[in-house]
């Protein structure tokens, strides 16, 4: 579909469930791969982004064998040369933390994705991964996808990424596995701990302690996992039902570790009526009247996908709302500064940016035409604003919400019948 209508509409109430989480799905992916033995992954995110990784994991030659009940077996251990390039389509994730993997394993491998991919910087990861002794190489001389990787023969090294990114210390991790002696990454703000939890489980020597993380080489064990809940994509139903009065939604068994749920201490803060059960992950949600907040940039590391959405919180609250630090917004999938900006200002919101700051001020929006820029999360927030406009917003580029949540409209739908 690539154009979603949305109307705005009355309140939006049930209860759902959103894809397992992206993050979680890509490195249980890796972690069976490695593992000699036979996985079993349940809930994976059936988003285009895992897709890719799970094919890519096949190409390095895991067994995959998917039940009809979305139960996967992946035998893995025996990981070989592929054959053709390695696709990761739209993920950012996806390259970066296979790139890690790869460099470990001896042989040849090309990463490569869609157009978004080529133009995202990869220095971020081909740095550290130089220093470990590997041999990655971006097209002609530079650091941008495609990336060859000829693998093995890597150092463990102390390494303090020069920007607060999970996706660079899983990078990292995950080459230290086939290193010659200990990797350590310093982190001056926490990023998502999903590596370092993934690694414990499944019987890799790691010490995770307050801004450090150390990984033994070695292998993951076989292992069993359930894929938690997307809190990235619970922020979508929890702005929309704080935005839609009379709404009431629950999504259920949402990932509550460390780093990830952010936005619901700044809805919180905004006003927000919603409950994050410690013991089933159940996210509630009651529509509130939302006020404007400040997000300083030490938060930003565990809340940053989420800022589309949130921005859309900021747009309907009472107040201005200030994103602080968030530089990069600028080389996410789009430039997330420019496309929050445009999309906010085609619906009539008082938005600008001023340096690295968003700067939001609420009011009432109106339907507009907007466009994704090929942005799952644009095109996700953007149906979110929708609800509350003033007639109906047409969202160019729909088909991009397929690398994250492919059952988005349906879900919308789902909670709009009162169904969930
Ligand atoms: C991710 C880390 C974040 C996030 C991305 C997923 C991960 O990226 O934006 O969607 O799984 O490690 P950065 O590490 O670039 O901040």
């Amino acid at each position: 579909m690539p154009v979603l209508v949305v109307d705005p509409g009355g309140p939006l109430r049930g209860h759902l469930r959103v894809p397992g989480d992206k993050s979680i799905s890509h490195r249980v992916l890796m972690l069976a791969a490695l593992a000699d033995g036979s996985s079993t992954i349940r809930g994976l995110s059936g988003g285009g982004d895992v897709r890719c990784t799970l094919s890519i994991v096949g190409q390095l030659g895991a067994d995959v064998d998917e039940g009809a009940d979305g139960t996967l077996r992946i035998g893995g251990g025996s990981l070989h040369e592929p054959a053709e390039v390695l696709d990761v389509g739209n993920s950012g994730t996806g390259i970066r933390l296979l790139a890690g993997m790869l460099a470990g394993l001896p042989f040849r491998s090309v990463l490569d994705g869609d157009a978004s991919i080529r133009r995202r910087p990869m220095d971020r990861v081909l740095a550290p991964l130089a220093q470990m002794g590997a041999r990655v190489s971006g097209i002609d001389g530079s650091t941008l996808a495609p990336l060859t990787i000829d693998g093995g023969g890597l150092t463990g090294i102390d390494y303090e990424p020069p920007l607060a990114s999970a996706q660079v210390k899983g990078c990292v991790l995950f080459a230290g596995l086939s290193a010659d002696g200990p990797t350590t990454v310093v982190e001056p703000l926490r990023t998502r701990t999903h590596t370092e939890e993934l690694f414990a489980a499944t019987g890799i020597d790691v010490i995770d302690e307050p801004g450090r993380v150390t990984v033994a080489p070695g292998r993951p064990r076989p292992f069993e996992h359930d894929v938690e809940g997307d809190p990235s994509q619970a922020a979508f139903w929890a702005v929309a039902a704080s935005i839609v009065p009379g709404s009431e939604v629950v999504v259920g068994h949402v990932y509550r570790g460390p780093a990830r749920t952010g936005f619901v201490d700044v809805l919180r803060r905004m006003g927000a009526d919603l409950h994050h059960d410690p013991a089933t992950g159940d996210l509630a949600v009651r529509a509130a009247a939302l006020h404007g907040t400040v997000v300083g940039a030490d938060e930003v590391p565990g809340l940053v996908d989420e800022i589309p959405v949130l921005a859309v919180a900021a747009a309907c609250a009472g107040g201005e709302t200030r994103f602080e630090g968030v530089a990069e917004l600028r080389v996410k999938e789009s430039d997330r500064l420019a496309t929050v900006e445009e999309m906010l200002a085609a619906m009539g919101a008082a938005v600008h940016v001023e340096g690295d700051v968003l700067v939001v001020r609420g009011g009432r929006l109106r339907g507009a035409s907007v466009r994704s820029h090929h942005d799952h999360r644009i095109a996700m927030a953007a149906a979110v604003a929708a609800l509350v406009a003033d007639g109906p917003t047409t969202i160019d580029g729909w088909e991009s919400v397929a690398t994250s949540y492919p059952a988005f409209a349906d879900d919308l739908a789902g909670l709009r019948s009162g169904g969930g």
